[in-house]
């Protein structure tokens, strides 16, 4: 007789796989730290364009000095921003008035959070996203086809910030002072976007693009096998706007003609990107470009992302689509309306597959 001790399905073995990861709280961190030489399968990974690297593009960095004084320096600025999000979807800002000191603060705060003592942080792992705070490797944990080398905390900061107080200590107050500083950039960069697509200069903060802001704290360990799995698998973000800080180890690529190119690592430079719903609403005018991380045997890497876009109840219920102004008889609407929490369900539902949410929505 024959004694089973393996289940007999894959699926079965990689339910139970997940389910048992999931079960120690203590994320992709906790692995690194159990010192495993091998990276479990759960987390395995093809990367058949991982070779397809272009290094020669960069992309576009926009400096913001003066732009609010010099007329012609300001019209300069909206074409580089009109021509970046155009293009790649993606460019740099220097000059963005946040404070470098902030800057360094939020990057170790995040640090912090995920180097707290395992036990502690345990306590905020949950995928209970009506928590204020949510910890958990992968949002998409269970839906995705494979796991990705990453641990997040994450916090919806607006339109009404959390209290520090119930935020944990090593992190919460610089999380409230970054993201009203990301807050006020945002709003400046929403009046350079509207002016980009020949829209009155309020245009996108009056219709509440700049509503909302969800904080996302990546914490991307150093990898045993770096070749078999991903920091980030290829995605498109469900925000209208991305303001994202990261440090210097590398590995964020956006997918520009076929080819993925660098976002070089600027420590006094964040990063912006277009989402999906300002791709709607810019009835295909901007682009919200896929883009992914790869791991790295050299870590952790640390990056702080900051989603422009409303999560909660009742800001969530606001409908967006191609903006009137955007649209005529010879250039129709090429979405559907949607509310954003009817946006937000299929993207969250979806995971991170390589394919975009807002395919869904085209007409
Ligand atoms: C994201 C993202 C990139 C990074 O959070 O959507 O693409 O560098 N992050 O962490
Ligand atoms: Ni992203």
């Amino acid at each position: 007789m024959v004694t089973k001790t393996e289940p007999e399905s894959s699926d079965f073995d990689r339910d139970t796989a997940l389910k048992a990861f999931d079960d120690t709280k203590a994320g992709v961190k906790g692995l690194v730290d159990a010192g495993i030489a091998k990276i479990p399968p759960i987390f395995l990974h093809s990367r058949p364009n991982a070779a397809s690297v272009q290094s020669t593009p960069v992309i576009p960095t926009v400096d913001l000095q003066g732009v609010d004084g010099d007329p012609n320096l300001r019209r300069r600025v909206i074409w580089q921003v009109n021509d970046a999000c155009r293009r790649w979807g993606f460019f740099q800002v220097i000059n963005h008035g946040i404070p470098t000191t902030l800057l360094n603060k939020m990057m170790e705060g995040v640090k912090g959070f995920h180097e707290l003592e395992t036990e502690v942080k345990k306590g905020f792992y949950t995928r209970d996203y009506s928590k204020t705070l949510t910890y958990n490797c992968n949002f998409d944990f269970y839906q995705s086809p494979a796991v990705n080398w990453r641990d997040t905390v994450s916090c919806v900061m607006a339109p009404r910030p959390p209290n520090p107080k119930e935020l944990p200590q090593v992190c919460g107050e610089t999380m409230v002072d970054y993201s009203t500083q990301v807050m006020l950039l945002a709003r400046r960069l929403f009046v350079l976007l509207s002016e980009a697509l020949g829209l009155n200069p309020s245009y996108l903060n009056d219709i509440g693009c700049s509503e909302g802001l969800m904080f996302f704290g990546h914490y991307y360990p150093a990898c045993p096998e770096p070749d078999l799995t991903m920091g980030i698998s290829s995605h498109s973000d469900s925000s209208f706007l991305t303001v994202l800080l990261q440090d210097q180890i590398g590995g964020l690529q956006v997918q520009c003609d076929n080819h993925w190119v660098d976002v070089e690592p600027n420590t006094s430079a964040l990063v912006i990107n277009v989402g999906d719903l300002l791709q709607l609403i810019s009835n295909d005018e901007f682009k919200s470009s896929q883009h992914r991380v790869l791991t790295k045997f050299i870590g952790p890497r640390v990056s702080v992302a900051c989603f422009l876009r409303q999560q909660l109840p009742p800001e969530n219920s606001r409908v967006y689509g191609p903006v009137k102004e955007l649209v005529s008889e010879e250039n129709p609407p090429v979405f559907r309306k949607t509310a954003v929490k009817e946006f937000v369900k299929y993207y969250y539902a979806k995971g991170l597959n390589g394919i975009s949410a807002l395919e869904h929505f085209r007409l």
